[in-house]
Order: C-alpha cells, then sequence, then structure tokens
C-alpha cells in the first residue's frame, strides 16, 4: 500500500548525558525509500540506534513495523536489515562466513544460513570472492558484504548508515543501483542515511532531514523542491541592463554571466521578465522552468533556518553554530 507507514516516531529525544543529539522528533516514514539527510553530528546514526532498540530513547516513543522501540527492538532487528555506519566485519573471517554467521545471529539454522549467504553475497556481487578474508577487502567490497549480511533474512526493510560513503566511483554505482533494484524489483523498503545528496537523489524518494537534532523538513522530495521554483533564462544582448530592471521590479534574480534564474514566485512571472527585456532591448534566447537538485532544495531550507551556507560540501566539512533552528510549519517543523 503506498501510504503504508513503516516507522513513525512520537516526540522522541534522546540526550547523551547533558547533550542533546535529537529532540521531539515526530516522523511518519512510509514505505518505499526515505534519505536521512543531515550535516555532520545532525543525529542520523542516533536516531537509526533509537529505533533499533540499540539506544534507548531518553523520552517520546516510537514504533518501526509496528513495533515498539522501546521493548521489542530484538523484533524489530529480526525483521529489517541494518546496515552500520562502521566496520562491524571481522577483518579475519571469509565473506561467506561472516554473512552465515550474521544469519545465525539472527536465529537461522546454520545450513538455511548458508545457503543465503551464497544468495546474498550474489546479489551484493560477491558471488566470486566469497571465499576471501575480508582483511584482504576493499572498502566498497567491505560495504558490499555489510549489505550482504543485512539482507540475509530477506527483511522487508532494509536500514543503512551512510552506505555509498568512501566508496570509489565503481563501488559506489554498485551500491547504489543495488539499492535501487531492491526497491524497485524486490519491493523492500530502505531508510537510507547519507550525506550525499545525488545518492539519496537517485535512491529515494522521500526525505527526513535533521539539523542539529531537530527535523528541518520531511516529505517527497518533488514537493519540497515547490518551495524553490526558478525559471532559467539565456540572454543574448543587455543581461546587465535586464537584471537591474528585474531587481528593480522585485524579483530575486540569481545570475551567471548570461544565464540567469528568477524565483518562480508569482504567475505573471513569465510575462513580467518579457516585459523588461522589451523595455531594456535585452534577447532572452531560452526561457524555462529551472529543475532544482536536491543539493539546491538542501541550501534553500537552510537558508530559511538562517543559515549562511554555499554549499552542502561546506556544512558537512564545518558543522556550523546553531542560530536559529525551527523550520517553518510547512516544510515540517514547528516554528510559524
Ligand atoms: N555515544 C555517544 N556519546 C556522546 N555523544 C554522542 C555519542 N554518539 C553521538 N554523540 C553526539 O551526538 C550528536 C549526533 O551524532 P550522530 O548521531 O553520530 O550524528 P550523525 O550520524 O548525523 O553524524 C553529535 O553531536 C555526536 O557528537
Ligand atoms: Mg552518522
Amino acid at each position: 500500500m503506498e501510504h503504508e507507514r513503516i516507522i513513525q516516531t512520537q516526540n522522541l529525544s534522546k540526550f547523551y548525558g547533558p547533550h542533546m543529539a535529537l529532540e521531539n522528533l515526530n516522523l511518519d516514514i512510509k514505505k518505499g525509500a526515505t534519505g536521512l539527510l543531515g550535516p555532520n553530528g545532525a543525529g542520523k546514526s542516533t536516531f537509526l540506534k533509537t529505533i533499533l532498540g540499540l539506544i534507548q530513547a531518553t523520552s517520546g516513543d516510537g514504533t518501526v513495523l509496528g513495533h515498539d522501540i522501546r521493548t521489542e527492538g530484538a523484533a524489530i532487528r529480526s525483521r529489517i536489515g541494518y546496515m552500520p555506519e562502521y566496520d562491524a566485519l571481522n577483518p579475519e573471517m571469509d565473506a561467506i562466513n561472516q554473512v552465515r554467521y550474521s544469519g545465525e545471529l539472527l536465529g537461522m539454522n546454520p545450513i538455511v544460513a548458508l545457503q543465503r549467504a551464497h544468495a546474498s553475497l550474489q546479489y551484493v556481487g560477491l558471488g566470486e570472492q566469497r571465499y576471501r578474508e575480508i582483511k584482504s577487502f576493499s572498502t566498497g567490497m567491505k560495504q558490499a558484504t555489510k549489505l550482504a549480511c543485512a539482507i540475509i533474512h530477506d527483511p522487508e526493510l532494509i536500514i543503512a548508515d551512510e552506505p555509498s560513503n568512501g566508496l570509489d566511483a565503481t563501488a559506489r554505482e554498485f551500491m547504489i543501483t543495488t539499492l535501487i533494484n531492491t526497491v524497485k524489483q524486490g519491493d523492500r523498503s530502505v531508510l537510507m542515511a547519507s550525506h550525499l545528496m545525488d545518492d539519496v537523489e537517485r535512491v529515494c524518494d522521500d526525505i527526513v532531514l535533521l539539523h542539529k537534532g531537530k527535523l528541518a523538513a520531511q516529505g517527497r522530495i518533488e514537493d519540497l523542491k515547490a518551495i524553490d521554483r526558478e525559471i532559467e533564462i539565456h540572454v543574448w544582448g543587455g543581461a546587465s541592463k535586464l537584471e537591474a530592471a528585474m531587481i528593480q521590479q522585485g524579483m530575486k534574480v540569481r545570475r551567471e554571466g548570461r544565464v540567469m534564474r528568477i524565483a518562480h514566485d508569482s504567475d505573471e512571472l513569465t510575462s513580467n521578465i518579457l516585459r523588461c527585456a522589451a523595455k531594456v532591448g535585452a534577447q532572452i534566447r531560452r526561457m524555462h522552468e529551472y529543475e532544482a537538485s536536491l543539493e539546491d532544495l538542501f541550501l534553500v531550507i537552510m537558508e530559511n533556518l538562517g543559515y549562511e551556507v554555499k554549499t552542502s560540501e561546506d556544512l558537512f566539512k564545518h558543522p556550523i553554530h546553531a542560530r536559529k533552528v525551527d523550520a517553518p510549519g510547512h516544510m515540517g517543523g514547528g516554528a510559524s
């Protein structure tokens, strides 16, 4: 069912001592693929561990596939596949035994676990390398082994913490394609924490954006992008004059040479742009709706929250200090 909810939380908070890592999160995650985004330290890994019952919430409640995160962690972990952020593998083991072992930890009988380990390693592209020791593996192969461990019991929900982090282009492409196939062909759900916008955009339809432990935005990527619509124009002669005229009319213009993008905040925008061009004698060669990327959306949300950020990369490299923290209501936050 399209709107089936698989994860819900109510006022979920987590403190590490006095440090607040998650604050009053009210989340509603549906079947399908959801990206958990946010800068370093936003609380992504803490959130995942809390909903898996691996760490106790300080306050609030939640369910995963109908199970209570406070009391039914073991049931949750047996029904989902968890791919942790950091190395959870034994370097001395060969891949097949590592994956088989993770099945046995879930209570599978050794024969079934071994059969499934072969199938899982094949699925993640390590069929040929399954008898090699993990210490000889590249980062990409280790990530693939972690995914094989997570899917050994064919779970309906896979929770992956930074699955494509640190991978080279080929391994990253393979990981992303595997996750896409798992959702599209396998009809499974994926919740992936990531700071790589492109990967999230390829795999996921929905996002949850955390910042400093708070919810900054949640919803369908397509819907969230509507807050950031722009018209792009390519101008031949008189670009500077046109830019000045549009700004004078109160339009929000971003310009790079002959290409300008104007915030699409009124139905009359295109005719207003054409009127300005006619007045100053500028030639518009192309005009179209600009398709924002998730990266653009992220920057707009951050700006709306009161942060000055140039690129998401900046933000992830240098976590910024809180000024204004609550997102506007229409973006899923608590502020008006
Ligand atoms: N075990 C821990 N003890 C104390 N503080 C922690 C612990 N784990 C995480 N934190 C802190 O909680 C915040 C959220 O961390 P984390 O969930 O790892 O964020 P993310 O995965 O988004 O990078 C950070 O400020 C981090 O330093
Ligand atoms: Mg993390």
